[in-house]
């Protein structure tokens, strides 16, 4: 054990992490625990209405699903990502500028089908998603049908996935799942500012598309469903 707490295997916890964490506990429509007290509950018990409910998985510090709320009061917005002292910066701005639509999650995206019940959400963003480039990694990837199957349980029958990434690879990746698995594709780019996509909703940024695009990355953007 104590060979193990000085090798690389043993990262402490900041304090400012350790205070983050705490914190999110005490926010309101923000939660790490209790997956099984929101599963089906999320109209009644969070939301109180029956507004539809989308989530952005792998929201990173939630500015997307804050700006989404903002932008589309009559629906409700739940940012899902396991890293805490990210997502902290969008439950404490929902929680002190009392944005009632949107809602947070700490959780590996691996168990999300602990938190929603059958047909509880109508739309998934995935923004941005870390690549896993390596082959060994494939399964790990957002997109992967093993995920895709975990959202097909949530999602309503005809249910909108939206999927935007700077990464080509992971993109084309995606593009043979959707064709492998025969998923109806709604709409899709490998150039969004220059397709006529570009408007409405696909013009609000995530915090990684505003990097990208200052990198001079092609934005690639793909809609299907899991039917
Ligand atoms: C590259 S960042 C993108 C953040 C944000 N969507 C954006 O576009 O600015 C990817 C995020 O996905 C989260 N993530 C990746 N895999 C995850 C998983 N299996 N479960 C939960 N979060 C995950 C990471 O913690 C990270 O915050």
């Amino acid at each position: 054990m104590a060979a193990a707490c000085n090798s690389k295997y043993f990262r402490p916890v900041g304090r400012s992490k350790l205070k983050k964490w705490a914190e999110l506990d005490t926010f309101e429509r923000t939660f790490q625990a209790g997956p099984e007290l929101r599963k089906g509950n999320w109209a009644k018990d969070v939301f109180k209405n029956t507004n539809p409910i989308t989530a952005e998985l792998g929201c990173g510090r939630g500015e997307y699903t804050v700006a989404l709320a903002r932008l589309y009061p009559e629906r409700n917005f739940v940012g899902v990502d396991v890293k805490g002292a990210r997502i902290w910066k969008g439950a404490k701005a929902s929680n002190t500028e009392k944005i009632v639509n949107t809602a947070f999650v700490r959780a590996q995206i691996d168990h999300i089908n602990d938190w929603f019940e059958q047909s509880e959400l109508e739309e998934i963003w995935i923004t941005f998603p870390d690549p896993q480039p390596q082959d060994n990694r494939a399964r790990k990837r957002l997109t992967h049908p093993v995920f895709l199957e975990r959202y097909r349980q949530f999602l309503k029958p005809h249910g909108l996935v939206h999927l935007k990434t700077d990464n080509t690879a992971l993109f084309e990746f995606t593009m043979r799942v959707l064709d492998e698995l025969k998923l109806p594709i709604i709409q899709q780019t490998h150039d969004l500012y220059q397709s006529p996509l570009y408007e409405g909703i696909l013009q609000v940024k995530t915090r990684y598309e505003e990097i990208f695009t200052d990198k001079g990355e092609n934005i690639k953007y793909v809609c299907f469903q899991l039917i």
